[in-house]
C-alpha cells in the first residue's frame, strides 16, 4: 500500500491538504472528499505548511499504515503551534474502526470522519468553527454520484461499482471499515461511465472489494456489467480489480473473451495463501487445488492473461510445510507481479483471536523467502516482452519528453514521445523488460 499525494492549484486561502494511505478505494475517496471541500471553498494545496485544513486518509489494513497515521499527526505539532487555527482531521478506515476513540488519543486532533460520512464532510468542518473536535460515521444515505465528483478524471480513472464486502475472511479488517456489501446500479454507472468518456477519459478500472460479487437491481451479475460497459459506452479500455477467487467463473472470462478488444488481459487474483488448511482457517472459501482450476480456465480463454496476487505469509498456525505449498505455488502460477505482506492481527477479526500466532521473525524469514523466489521468476518473465509491440495508452509525458503509460496486460512502459500523445494508444516496442517497468520505443 503506497502513500498517495494528492494535490492541485496554490491559493493561500482555505488551503485544504490531503495525504492518502491503503487502496484504491481511499485514493477515490480522497479526490470525493476535495471535490465536496471545492464546493465549501476550499482549495487544494501542495504542501501541509500552506494548509487551514489537512487531512489525512487513513487505512488500517495492517499495523504499518495505522502506525503512519500517528507519526503523521505529529509531524505537524510545529504547524499547529504555529497557527491554532489550523485544523487536523483524519479520515479512512482507521478513523471509521477508531472513531472518537482517536480523538481522545490525539489531543492535535481536531475531527475525525469516516468512510460512511464522507458527504458530511462540509457539514463537518462548519461545524469545526463552532466546536472543538467532532466526529462522524453515520451511514451513508444515497448512493455515490462519482462522475461530478472526479477532478480532473485523466486518461485513465477508477470507477466504485461496490462498496464494503461481506466475505470476512478471518485475517482482514475491511468488512469493518467499509461496511456491508452494496453495489451501484449498471445503468447509473453506465452513465457516469460514459459522462467520463466525454470528459476524455481512456480507461476506466471497475472497483470494489470483490468485484465478482456484483448485483445491480436489475439482476444485472458483474459479467453483465462488464458487457454492458463494453457496449453502451465509448470507453476504449476497461480493467477491474479485485476479484475474489470464490466468485471468478466461467461466465467472466467467456465476456472477457468476447470483448478482448475493450476488457485488458490482466487479472489480479489474490491467493492469500498456497495451503488448503489455512486458506480454509482464512475462511477463503477455495482450495488450492481449485484456485490452480481458475487460473487455467482462465489462462485457455485469454491468450497472453497476465497475472499479480496477494500473499500473506505467517497466518496463524501456518507451519513450515503449510508456508512451502504457498512457494511452490510460485511455479504452477505464473505471477508476473506478487503483494506479499505479514499476517498481521487486526482489531475485530477472527484470527486475531487465534492463539497460535506465528512469531515476527519467522514472518520476516518467510517474507524474505517468497520474495526472493519471486523476484527470480519475475525476472526471467517479463523477458519474453523484449523484441514485443505493445499497445500503449498514454498517461504522461514530462518536460523532457519521456512518456510513459500502460500496455493492455498493464505493463508500465517509459519512451520518448511528444505531450501530444497523451491520451493515446500507440505502438511501443519494448527495448528492455524489468519486471515492474519496461523501456521501449515509439513505432511509427
Ligand atoms: N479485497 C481484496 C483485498 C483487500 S486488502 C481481496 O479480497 O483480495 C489487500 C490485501 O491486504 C489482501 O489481499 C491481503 O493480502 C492483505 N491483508 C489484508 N489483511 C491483512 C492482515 N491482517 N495482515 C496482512 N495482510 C493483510
Ligand atoms: Fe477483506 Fe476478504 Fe473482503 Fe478482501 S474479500 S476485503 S480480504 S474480507
Ligand atoms: Fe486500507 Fe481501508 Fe483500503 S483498510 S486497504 S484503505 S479499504
Amino acid at each position: 500500500m503506497e502513500k498517495f499525494s494528492t494535490s492541485g492549484p496554490i491559493k493561500e486561502k482555505n488551503g485544504v491538504f490531503i495525504t492518502t494511505y491503503g487502496c484504491q478505494m481511499n485514493v477515490n475517496d480522497t479526490e470525493r472528499m476535495f471535490s465536496l471541500l471545492e464546493m465549501s471553498n476550499y482549495t487544494p494545496v501542495t504542501s501541509a505548511d500552506q494548509a487551514s485544513l489537512i487531512k489525512i486518509n487513513s487505512c488500517s489494513v495492517r499495523e504499518k499504515p495505522v502506525h503512519k497515521v500517528h507519526s503523521e499527526v505529529g509531524r505537524y505539532r510545529k504547524l499547529k503551534e504555529m497557527n491554532p487555527n489550523l485544523k487536523i482531521g483524519v479520515a479512512g478506515c482507521v478513523a471509521q474502526q477508531e472513531k472518537k476513540r482517536l480523538i481522545a488519543d490525539i489531543p492535535l486532533l481536531d475531527f475525525v470522519v469516516g468512510t460512511d460520512a464522507i458527504d458530511q464532510l462540509p457539514e463537518l468542518v462548519n461545524k469545526l468553527d463552532r466546536e472543538k473536535q467532532v466526529s462522524a460515521r453515520f451511514e451513508y444515505q444515497k448512493p455515490y454520484q462519482i462522475e461530478t465528483l472526479i477532478r480532473n478524471p485523466g486518461v485513465s480513472t477508477f470507477v466504485n461499482i461496490t462498496k464494503g464486502c461481506d466475505n470476512f475472511c478471518t485475517f482482514c479488517v475491511v468488512p469493518f471499515t467499509r461496511g456491508r456489501e452494496r453495489s451501484r446500479k449498471a445503468q447509473e454507472l453506465i452513465q457516469d461511465i460514459q459522462k467520463l468518456v466525454d470528459r476524455g477519459v481512456k480507461e476506466v478500472t471497475l472497483l470494489g472489494q470483490n468485484v465478482n460479487s456484483y448485483k445491480s437491481e436489475c439482476g444485472a451479475d458483474f459479467a453483465d456489467l462488464l458487457r454492458l460497459v463494453a457496449t453502451e459506452t465509448n470507453i476504449q479500455r476497461i480493467r477491474y480489480t479485485t476479484s475474489h477467487p470464490k466468485d471468478f467463473n466461467q461466465k467472466l472470462v467467456d465476456i472477457m473473451q468476447e470483448h478482448r478488444e475493450k476488457v485488458c488481459e490482466y487479472i489480479h487474483l489474490p491467493v492469500q495463501s498456497g495451503n488448503s488448511q489455512v486458506l480454509d482457517r482464512m475462511n477463503r472459501n477455495y482450495t488450492r487445488e481449485e484456485y490452480i482450476q481458475k487460473v487455467k480456465m482462465i489462462e485457455r480463454a485469454i491468450p497472453g492473461v497476465v497475472l499479480s496476487t496477494d500473499i500473506i505469509v505467517g497466518f496463524p498456525g501456518e507451519t513450515d510445510e503449510q508456508f512451502e505449498d504457498t512457494l511452490s505455488l510460485l511455479d504452477e502460477v505464473s505471477y508476473e507481479s506478487i503483494y506479499a505482506f505479514k499476517y498481521s492481527p487486526r482489531p475485530f477479526t477472527k484470527a486475531a483471536q487465534f492463539t497460535d500466532q506465528v512469531d515476527e521473525q519467522i514472518k520476516s524469514e518467510r517474507l524474505n523467502r517468497l520474495f526472493a523466489k519471486h523476484d527470480e521468476i519475475a525476472r526471467k518473465l517479463c523477458k519474453k516482452y523484449e523484441g514485443q509491440t505493445l499497445e500503449v495508452l498514454v498517461e504522461e509525458v514530462n518536460a523532457e519528453g519521456r512518456a510513459f503509460g500502460r500496455s493492455t496486460q498493464n505493463k508500465v512502459v517509459h519512451f520518448n514521445g511528444t505531450n501530444a500523445l497523451v491520451g493515446q494508444t500507440v505502438a511501443v516496442k519494448v527495448i528492455e523488460a524489468f519486471p515492474q517497468t519496461m523501456r521501449g520505443e515509439l513505432k511509427n
